[in-house]
């Protein structure tokens, strides 16, 4: 373990929050000794990757788990394997759909008491083609971004009752390439990039906790992150030669993490300790990487880590989620 020597956000703001973890702890370890009994939990996307290791520590910690995914059935070895678990809070599926607004307000509608702890973690990642959902939205952004926008201002009776809850986004250093595009978010009228429409979505991640920061007064806190590198089911739709431009796949189709690489484990600490560590009580609008929060970063850095200035600017926050508002009203 160690602790990060102090950096400045940027020049007039604060010292950066920083933990005594590194960047290969564990979901479990940056909460160990932390009892969530009694607080209840909704991972999106938690059956599988980054999201059921955060389902794995909540729950561990006696919290009580939602997870919700579009396949219930994916998740149901999850819940069997932690309904063994002595201590371990209970666990349960619900269906959530992110790309389909009637299932989020199904699952909304269903949701009942206060909710503590909102994990957006559900995502996919650079689809090869321009696909749009039913609404004409293009299908990164309205899983990653609009999606949860949609159940998290839902939630917000749920989360404003519980007093003092907290959201976590999962975004992506992907986010660093992509300011979110005012004028043609779904690519109406620019040539369709996958892994700008992915950028775009994740930078809309983490404007929607500085977004969030209007809630303060309930209670609620929302921070960002980088999970970092993991292999998972995200990188199903990079075909062969992607991932071997990426090194992780050999000429004999042979898939291996780089060194670099987490474990799905330890991808999911810095969301496990945003959720529910009480070294960030009080902390939000922040965005962290390797279970510490990243300084601020320029496009003319051409930077590899930290936050853009991009993805934090309240202005931005704030046109975004009116641009959001009115998206979901539109039919
Ligand atoms: N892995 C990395 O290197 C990496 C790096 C940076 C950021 N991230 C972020 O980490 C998060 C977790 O990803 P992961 O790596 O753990 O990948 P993963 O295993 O593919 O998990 C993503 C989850 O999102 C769910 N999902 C996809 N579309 C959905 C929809 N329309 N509605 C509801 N759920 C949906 C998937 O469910 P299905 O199984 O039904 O598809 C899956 O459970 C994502 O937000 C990703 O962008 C990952």
């Amino acid at each position: 373990m160690t602790t990060n020597t102090p950096a400045t956000r940027n020049a007039a703001d604060h010292p950066l929050h920083t933990t005594p973890f590194t960047a290969r702890a564990d979901a479990r370890e940056v909460i160990e000794g932390v009892d969530l009994t009694g607080r209840r939990a909704v991972v999106t996307g938690g059956a599988s990757g980054i999201g059921a290791e955060t389902v794995r520590a909540l729950a561990e910690a006696g919290a009580e788990v939602t997870v919700a995914t579009r396949r219930p059935e994916t998740a149901e070895p999850l819940v069997r394997e932690l309904a063994a678990v002595d201590g371990a809070g209970p666990v349960r599926t619900a269906p959530l759909d992110l790309s389909d607004l009637t299932s989020v307000d199904a699952f909304v509608r269903n949701w009942r008491g206060p909710l503590d702890i909102l994990v957006a973690n559900a995502g996919i990642m650079a689809l090869p083609e321009r696909t749009l959902t039913s609404r004409g939205w293009e299908t990164q952004l309205a899983t990653n971004y609009l999606g949860h926008f949609a159940l998290a201002t839902g939630l917000h009776p749920s989360l404003r009752a519980a007093g003092s809850a907290r959201i976590v986004a999962v975004s992506s250093g992907a986010h660093l390439n992509a300011p979110f595009d005012f004028d043609d978010p779904h690519f109406e009228h620019r040539p369709y990039d996958p892994w700008t429409a992915y950028g775009q979505s994740k930078s809309a991640g983490v404007l929607l906790v500085a977004g969030a920061r209007r809630w303060a007064a309930d209670g609620i806190t929302a921070n960002a992150l980088n999970p970092g590198y993991v292999l998972t089911n995200l990188q199903r739709h990079l075909d062969d030669d992607t991932m071997r431009a990426f090194g992780v796949m050999d000429d004999d189709g042979n898939v291996t993490p780089l060194p670099y690489y987490k474990t799905p484990a330890q991808g999911a600490a810095t969301s496990v300790l945003l959720a529910a560590s009480p070294l960030l009580e009080g902390v939000t609008g922040r965005y962290f990487e390797d279970n510490q929060e990243a300084p601020i970063v320029t496009d003319a850095e051409d930077p590899t880590g930290g936050v853009a200035a991009h993805a934090v600017d309240p202005a931005a926050a704030d046109r975004l989620w009116e641009y959001a508002t009115q998206a979901l009203r539109t039919p």
